[in-house]
């Protein structure tokens, strides 16, 4: 499909419905909506392919402060602001006055004074994150309308504790271009076993809760004490009602027995990210590093949680589509075998990440965003 024909493909008036917003959890934007953002998405994608300018918000300051590492999403981000002509910029949230007291209130304010796109991970600490990503943008909000500023200053989920949407969504789009439709698709996310940190329950999370949204078979498995929140769990059994199902097992070979895509990553035992929340509140490093090492512990009881050659035979004629966010735990998480067999498609998958952003990000500053689109290409095109 050509650029132009992907945009013809797109609803001309559905992305209006995005302007102004922020992606705060895809929980709260209707499957609709989400719709649109996959086909802006898939148009920016086409365009970007045919070398088609996307320019869109030229002079524009895109901020994004991680508190957490990351490359796939930081690159992400300044890749997608580089190609709607924006200016990229990533800070080290320890580097700014939040790491001294200042509010996540009083950042937004701040920020969003200066920047037109504002991107956030906060994902280490469960309660905090996305508590803090609603206070930045509640400051942002504050302090534009206290002075008519009518500039538009989306505020992006980079992952937090609670959902990893641009990673979802980038995972949709994948899973798009190799299903089409997910309707009765098996797909299990499942825990699997890493010795290097104990990771954020945001993407297992993100995916139960919006792959349930489109009539999927989803399994989660892990097991006993690797749950996932209440609130998320609630989300994914409600989503399923509208079709397809959302089980739990605590058996890996069980979850992957007859699959069609298996995403097997690491997260930490909740016991111990519940832990963490006190320890973290206190600022007691010692503390926080001793719970670190116990989940390392815990995770040390389930090494045989690995996504290998074995357990792939078991799913849907031994060929499930293999996923992963990551950076994946080889040897732990996947074996080699597994990930050498896959490593183009997990590329390829990550790659969609960029895309994502720059739909969230065009979608909600550009009014008429197919008319400016179209513009773009007739203008390459002439
Ligand atoms: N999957 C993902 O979010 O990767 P990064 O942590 O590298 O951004």
């Amino acid at each position: 499909m050509s650029a132009f024909d992907s945009l013809l493909s797109l609803d001309r008036s559905a992305p209006d419905a995005l302007v102004g917003r922020s992606m705060l959890t895809t929980q709260e934007w209707t499957v609709d909506q989400l719709d649109t953002l996959r086909a802006v998405a898939r148009t920016l994608a086409e365009f970007d392919r045919e070398g088609v300018s996307t320019a869109l918000c030229p002079d524009e300051l895109a901020w994004a402060v991680f508190f957490d590492q990351s490359t796939r999403t930081k690159s992400a981000w300044a890749g997608a602001a580089a190609r709607l002509g924006m200016q990229p910029v990533i800070v080290d949230g320890s580097s700014t006055q939040v790491s001294h007291g200042e509010t996540a209130l009083e950042t937004g304010a701040m920020l969003g004074m200066n920047a037109h796109a504002m991107g956030i991970r906060h994902d280490l600490i469960l309660g905090e994150g996305n508590t803090f990503i609603r206070d930045v943008k509640a400051g942002i909000d504050q302090y534009l309308d206290a002075t008519a500023d009518a500039r538009r200053v989306p505020v992006v989920n980079l992952q937090c504790d609670v959902d990893h949407p641009t990673q979802s969504m980038a995972d949709l789009l994948w899973l798009e271009d190799n299903f089409g439709d997910l309707a009765d698709r098996r797909i299990t996310v499942s825990w699997a076993y890493s010795p290097s940190y104990a990771k954020p329950l945001s993407v297992p999370q993100g995916l139960i809760t919006l792959l349930t949204r489109f009539g999927a078979h989803v399994t989660l498995a892990h097991p006993q004490g690797y749950q996932l929140t209440d609130d998320t769990m609630a989300s994914a059994v409600g989503n399923a009602e509208g079709g397809g199902s959302f089980r739990v097992v605590d058996d890996m070979d069980e979850a992957f027995a007859g699959a069609d895509i298996v995403y097997p990553k690491s997260w930490g035992a909740y016991d111990l990210m519940l832990e963490r929340v006190g320890a973290n509140a206190a600022g007691d490093t010692e503390q926080l590093e001793a719970i670190e090492q116990r989940a390392l512990d815990r995770n040390a009881e389930h090494t045989d949680w690995i996504c290998d050659e074995r357990r792939m035979a078991l799913t849907a004629s031994g060929e499930a589509l293999y996923m992963h966010c990551l950076p994946a735990d080889i040897g732990a998480e996947v074996s080699p075998g597994v990930m050498d067999l896959h490593k183009v498609n997990v590329a390829r998958q990550a790659n969609w990440k960029v895309y994502v952003v720059m739909a969230l990000l065009a979608a909600a500053k550009v009014p008429d965003l197919a008319d400016a689109l179209g513009h773009k290409h007739q203008e390459a095109t002439r």
